[in-house]
């Protein structure tokens, strides 16, 4: 389904890809962990031609992207490409369009599928990530976890083979994470073929059929995920984000205790009533630790996030 050779990559003078080379069957799901800067995005990145290698070589469904650092004419790629889906982190949904038509542009720009044709698949898509309820809300009037699942389906809309997430969960607070994490896991057990890079290293062991373990522009371990989970440096990598769970240090509190008075400043401002936070859960994303919070708002919930170390 895709096979990755010997890739390169280097931002000036720093080399980030020294030689990866991966592959993902049909059907699989495969995580990639590891160390904040150790390459896990910009290899996700490459693969979705989002950025250019410097050398190696990229098939997706059997056609090759970049042989040995030349890549093929961009009408191509361009087709190539609409074999990969790409969910971000941040969403990035069309902020000034509805959800519906979040997820018909492409299918009727792209795929030139008629109007009808385009709503029609669209809406079987929200009943998938639990959203036939939204389709005229727009992005702002979301939460952030039922934003990503709308970018979830959007991806889905273009039938792409393989499915990539670059850490889908990790602007979320642990609530809305769950929702995201359960459409993930119903994708994965369509047998869809999906790349998830991901902190969430409890999902990663459940989920994927093989884990990838990045390490300075280097994959230094890889195979199910009990074996890469024995490996000794991948241990010591996800007992450090345990620790951090168990134990909000005292900078922590503070910035979270400065996050209350914000979110109940700014609530009060938008004449909401706000019925309380959560306490602080420290959280590790992609390497950077901070404090996430879900804040009460009459029955209804609002992520909080204070992510600044
Ligand atoms: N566009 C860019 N220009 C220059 N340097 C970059 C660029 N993108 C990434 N880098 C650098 O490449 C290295 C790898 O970054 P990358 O984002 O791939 O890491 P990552 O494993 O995804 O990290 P994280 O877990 O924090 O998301 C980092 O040192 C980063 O600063
Ligand atoms: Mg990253």
């Amino acid at each position: 389904m895709l096979k990755a050779k010997d890739l390169i990559k280097s931002f000036g003078q720093l080399a980030v890809l020294k030689g990866i080379s991966l592959h993902v069957n049909r059907g699989e799901v495969v995580a990639i962990i590891g160390q904040s800067g150790s390459g896990k995005s910009t290899l996700l990145r490459c693969l979705n031609n989002l950025e250019r290698v410097d050398g190696g070589s990229i098939q997706i469904g059997g056609q090759p992207l970049v042989t040995d650092g030349a890549y093929v004419p961009k009408k191509q790629q361009r087709e190539i490409c609409l074999k990969m889906g790409y969910v971000f982190q941040n969403f990035n949904l069309f902020p000034h369009m509805n959800v519906l038509r979040n997820l018909t542009e492409a299918q009727m720009c792209v795929l030139n599928r008629s109007r009808e044709q385009a709503e029609s698949y669209a809406r079987t898509l929200l009943g998938k990530v639990g959203l036939s309820d939204r389709e005229k809300a727009y992005p702002y009037q979301l939460s952030g976890g039922q934003q990503q699942r709308v970018a979830i389906a959007r991806a889905l809309a273009i039938d792409p083979e393989i499915l990539c997430f670059d850490e889908p969960t990790s602007a979320l607070d642990p609530l809305l994470t769950q929702e995201v994490l359960g459409v993930i896991r119903n994708l994965a057990n369509e047998k869809r073929t999906m790349i998830v890079v991901t902190h969430e290293m409890a999902f990663a062991r459940e989920v994927a059929d093989r884990v990838v373990f990045m390490d300075q522009g280097f994959i230094v371990a890889e195979g199910t995920p009990n074996e890469v989970f024995k490996n000794e440096r991948v241990r010591a990598f996800s007992r450090m984000g345990e620790e951090d769970v168990k134990a909000p240090d005292t900078a922590t509190v503070k910035r979270f205790l400065s996050n209350k008075e914000r979110a109940a400043a700014e609530m009060q401002q938008s004449g909401v009533a706000w019925r309380g936070v959560t306490p602080p859960i420290l959280i590790r994303s992609g390497g950077m630790y901070g404090a996430r919070t879900a804040i009460f708002v009459e029955g209804a919930q609002r992520s909080g996030d204070d992510r600044n170390k």
